[in-house]
């Protein structure tokens, strides 16, 4: 994915200006930066949720997403699969019910349903939950629930705003070793977070954002605010 010149508002005075990431398949970033820094923004405007100003947005094969047809888009967000702060689990549902409605209102059929269902929650260490309640889960079990239903349309990359914020030490390097291990298969992941000690001792590339702009682009970097 390509950003060029990307520029997002949503009034006169704050705007994030000229953006420019080019991100490669299998790559692994943290976008930081200081609350209001534009991170969940910038998220949006990749999937088509915020409208940007003045952009270049190009996928994997170089196609403007701003150019796309509705069902481009449909097909495009599937690639990219982002989970916010409030994914949504529904509470009357198992968790086996919850990874299965999320292909039901995708139109998938029953038997891609009844094989894709198990395979996701075993990559995220949870077929032994399969048949509890929402509300008999912990919340990092409930954030896995949000990794299996990225995983159920197989994204070529999966952006995640704040995995880690509500969950401790322990938890967190746990989600981030289910991460790791979809990035060793070459999923491309980028994970917007305040989380400096994750960031530190990862030392993957990251990208901050600062003062309206997008101070650095480091390699292998730390949280360095
Ligand atoms: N829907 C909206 N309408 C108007 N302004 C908004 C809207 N959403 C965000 N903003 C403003 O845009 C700027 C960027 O906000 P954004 O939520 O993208 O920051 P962030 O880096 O994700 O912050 P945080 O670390 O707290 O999640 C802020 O100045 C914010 O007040
Ligand atoms: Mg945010």
């Amino acid at each position: 994915m390509k950003i060029e010149n990307l520029t997002i508002a949503y009034t006169n005075k704050n705007i994030l200006k000229n953006i420019n990431i080019e991100i490669k398949p299998g790559d692994f970033v943290f976008l930081i930066g200081n609350s209001g820094s534009w991170k969940t923004s910038l998220i949006k405007a990749l999937i088509w949720d915020l409208k940007p100003k003045w952009w270049k947005i190009f996928d994997s094969l170089w196609r403007d997403i701003y150019d796309f047809s509705l069902k481009e888009l449909t097909k495009y967000r599937r690639t990219i699969w982002v989970i916010f702060q409030d994914y949504k689990l529904l509470k009357s549902k198992n968790v086996k019910e919850n990874v299965a409605f999320a292909m039901e209102v995708c139109w998938y059929n029953d038997k891609q349903i009844s094989q894709k269902v198990p395979e996701v929650l075993s990559q995220v260490w949870l077929l032994n939950k399969k048949n509890n309640f929402i509300d008999t889960l912990s919340g990092w079990e409930a954030q896995r629930i949000a990794i299996a239903r990225a995983l159920i349309h197989n994204p070529e990359m999966i952006i995640w705003d704040e995995p880690t914020w509500n969950l401790d030490p322990h938890n967190a390097e746990e989600i981030m070793s289910i991460l790791l291990e979809l990035n060793k298969a070459w999923k491309t992941i980028i994970i917007a977070t305040h989380d400096d000690k994750i960031v530190n001792r990862l030392k993957k590339r990251v990208i901050t954002f600062k003062e309206w702009i997008i101070f650095s682009d480091i390699e292998w970097g730390s949280y360095n605010l």
